[in-house]
C-alpha cells in the first residue's frame, strides 16, 4: 500500500468564486476514483427550487462538469448526506467534454455540520472507513482523496489527525499476514488487496499539514504492520531469539541502535525475577534495548517497556486448554514497542526514545519455577511466586528497575498483563494506570486523537494490601478482586524513581474469533503521544 500527497494550490470548494476551477483541476487528475465529501448543507443547496433559497453548493458546479450525473444520482435518491452514506458516480461519455480524467467520483456524506455528534473524530472515522471500503477489492487501484472537502465542518487543526487516521485505517484494510510473510502462507486465500495507492490531495492552505501527516502516517503503518506480523507469527517461529534478531534487523533498516543481552548478561544484572520465568523453557531469554536518538544528546529519554512472553502456558500453574493458542499474543506489548521504535526512527522523530523488551517463554518443566518459590528481583525486593501464570509482572519488574539508569523523562510499559482487564474494559479501551496526572492526560489525549483509546483505572494504596506475603517482600498475585489493579500495583513498586504509566492491552492487542489477528494497538496511541511531546 502506497500513500502520497498531491497539492492543487488553488483548489477550494468553500469559496464560491473558485469552485469551478477547483473542481476542474481535481477532475482533470488521472485517477481511478476521486473521493469528495459533502455535507447536508451542500445537498440542501443543490438542485431545483431549493437551491434558489439555500446557499448554492459545490455539487451544482460538479453536476455541470459531470454532465448531470449528480442530478441523476439525486433523482434516484442516492444522495442523502447522512454520515458515511456512499454514492459512486461512474464516468460517462459526457465527462470527457469538460476534461474530466477521473474514472469515478465517490461522494461520501458527512452529515450535518450543526450536529455536534457529526463533527467528532469518531464520526469522521466511520465516514473514512465507509469510503475506504468502497476502494478495496475491485478494479479501483488508486484514488485521489480531497482532504479539505472532509474538513469543511471541522477545525483545520484536526486535518493532521484525520489524515493519519485515514492512513491507519487504509493500512489495516490492506494488511494481509500471508502476503507479508510468504513463508507463513499456509493457506492459499491471502492475496494482496487490489487497491494500491491512496493520494491525499490538498491545497496551499493545508499543504504542510497534509505532507507532514502523510509522512507520519506512512511510518505509523510500517510500525503497525511490523507489530501485527510479530504478533501473528506462530510461537515456534517468534521465539525470544527471533524477537532479538528482528530488533537487530531494524538497526540496519532505520537508524536505531540495538543491543540484545543474552542469558549470561541477564544473570550478571541480577534479574532473578525475569530469570525465574525463563527457567522452565529450553529457549534462552533475551533482553532487547533499542535507542532512537532524535533529540539533543543530554535530553532525558522517554522509555517504552514491552512484555515479551512469546508463549504463555501459565507454567506450572498451567492454563486450561481452551484458546491457549492465543497466548502466542502475549508478546504484543513487545511487538508494539518494537513497532513504535521502528516508526519513530522512520519518521525521524525529534525526541530521544528508548524501547526495552524482556522476552522469554513461560513453560512448565522440571526446571520451571514452582508456586511457593521465592525469587529476588534486580531491585532487591523478594517475591513469593504464588502463581506462575502471573509471569508478566515478574519479567517487567526487572526491566522497570533496569531502565532507572536512563534517568528517563517518563516510562510507559505496555503489556497483555491480565485477563481481568478484558472483563473490566472489554476490547474497546486499553487499561491505563498512573499516578502522574500529566502522563494520564497526555496518554488519554493521544489515544483520543488516534482512536486507540485508554481508560484510567485506579492504583491507590488500599490495593497494595492484597499483595502482602507471609514469606517475602511481596506476592506476585493479589487474588481475584481487581486483578488488573493489583497487577499494576505490583509493577508500581519498581517505578518509584521516575514518572510512570502502565498500559494493560490484554483486550485490545488482538482480535479473537473468525477475524483472529493482531491489531497493532497501541502503536497509534504511543506514536501520537511521542509526536505530541516533540
Ligand atoms: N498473559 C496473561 C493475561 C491474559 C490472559 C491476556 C488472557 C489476555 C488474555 C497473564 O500472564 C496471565 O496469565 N494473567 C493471569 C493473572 C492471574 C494468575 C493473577 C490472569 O489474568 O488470569
Ligand atoms: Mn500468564
Ligand atoms: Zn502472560
Amino acid at each position: 500500500m502506497q500513500f502520497s500527497t498531491k497539492i492543487f494550490p488553488q483548489a477550494d470548494l468553500e469559496s464560491q468564486k473558485s469552485l469551478k476551477p477547483s473542481l476542474k483541476s481535481l477532475l482533470a487528475h488521472n485517477t481511478d476514483c476521486l473521493v469528495l465529501a459533502y455535507s447536508k448543507a451542500d445537498l440542501d443547496g443543490f438542485g431545483g427550487a431549493k437551491a434558489a433559497k439555500a446557499k448554492s453548493s459545490y455539487l451544482t458546479e460538479l453536476d455541470q462538469l459531470l454532465g448531470g450525473s449528480v442530478t441523476h444520482a439525486n433523482v434516484l435518491g442516492d444522495l442523502d448526506a447522512k454520515p458515511a452514506s456512499i454514492c459512486v458516480l461512474r464516468a460517462e461519455k459526457s465527462w470527457a467534454a469538460s476534461g474530466v480524467k477521473a474514472k469515478r467520483v465517490l461522494l461520501v456524506g458527512l452529515g450535518d455540520a450543526h450536529h455536534v455528534s457529526d463533527r467528532t473524530l469518531l464520526s469522521y472515522s466511520k465516514i473514512a472507513r465507509a469510503a475506504l471500503k468502497v476502494l478495496s477489492g475491485n478494479s479501483i487501484e488508486n484514488a485521489l482523496w480531497f482532504v479539505p472537502s472532509f474538513s469543511l465542518m471541522h477545525q483545520v487543526n484536526l486535518i493532521a489527525d484525520e489524515v493519519r487516521l485515514t492512513i491507519q485505517y487504509a493500512g489495516d484494510q490492506a494488511y494481509r499476514f500471508g502476503v507479508r510473510q510468504p513463508a507463513m502462507k499456509f493457506k492459499a486465500k491471502d492475496h494482496p488487496d487490489t487497491f494500491k495507492h491512496l493520494v491525499f490531495a490538498g491545497n496551499d492552505a493545508c499543504s504542510k499539514e497534509i505532507k507532514d501527516a502523510v509522512a507520519q502516517g506512512i511510518a505509523m503503518v510500517e510500525g503497525m504492520n511490523l507489530a501485527k506480523d510479530l504478533g501473528n507469527l506462530p510461537p515456534n517461529i517468534c521465539t525470544p531469539t527471533y524477537l532479538g534478531k528482528a530488533a537487530q534487523g531494524l538497526a540496519k533498516k532505520a537508524s536505531l541502535k540495538v543491543e540484545v543481552l543474552g542469558l549470561k548478561q541477564i544473570e550478571a544484572l541480577g534479574m532473578g525475577s525475569f530469570l525465574s520465568v525463563a527457567k522452565g523453557s529450553d529457549t534462552p531469554p533475551q533482553f532487547i534495548v533499542m535507542r532512537h536518538q532524535g533529540g539533543k544528546a543530554n535530553e532525558a529519554p522517554i522509555v517504552l517497556v514491552g512484555k515479551g512472553i512469546t508463549f504463555d502456558t501459565g507454567g506450572i500453574s498451567l492454563k486450561p486448554g481452551e484458546a491457549m493458542d492465543e497466548m502466542k499474543y502475549d508478546m504484543c506489548g513487545a511487538a508494539s514497542v518494537i513497532g513504535t521504535m521502528y516508526a519513530a526512527a522512520l519518521m525521524k522523530l525529534k525526541k530521544n526514545v528508548i524501547g526495552v523488551v524482556p522476552t522469554c517463554e513461560n513453560m512448565p518443566s522440571g526446571r520451571a519455577t514452582r508456586p511457593g518459590d521465592i525469587v529476588k528481583s534486580m531491585s532487591g525486593q523478594t517475591i513469593e511466586v504464588l502463581n506462575t501464570d502471573a509471569e508478566g509482572r515478574l519479567i517487567l519488574c526487572d526491566a522497570l528497575t533496569y531502565v532507572e539508569r536512563f534517568k528517563p523523562k517518563a516510562v510507559i510499559d505496555v503489556a497483555t498483563l491480565t485477563g481481568a482487564c478484558i472483563i473490566a474494559l472489554g476490547h474497546v479501551h486499553s487499561g491505563l494506570f498512573s499516578d502522574d496526572e500529566g502522563l494520564v492526560n497526555a496518554l488519554t489525549k493521544a489515544g483520543n486523537a488516534s482512536l486507540d483509546t485508554v481508560w484510567r483505572l485506579p492504583l491507590d494504596a488500599a490495593y497494595h494490601e492484597q499483595l502482602k506475603s507471609n514469606f517475602a517482600d511481596v506476592a506476585n498475585i493479589g487474588g481475584r478482586p481487581a486483578g488488573s489493579v493489583t497487577a499494576a500495583c505490583f509493577l508500581s513498586r519498581f517505578t518509584e524513581k521516575y514518572k510512570w504509566a502502565h498500559l494493560d492491552i490484554a483486550g485490545t492487542a488482538w482480535k479473537s474469533g473468525a477475524a483472529k489477528g493482531s491489531t497493532g494497538r497501541p502503536v497509534p496511541l504511543l506514536l501520537n503521544y511521542l509526536l505530541e511531546q516533540s
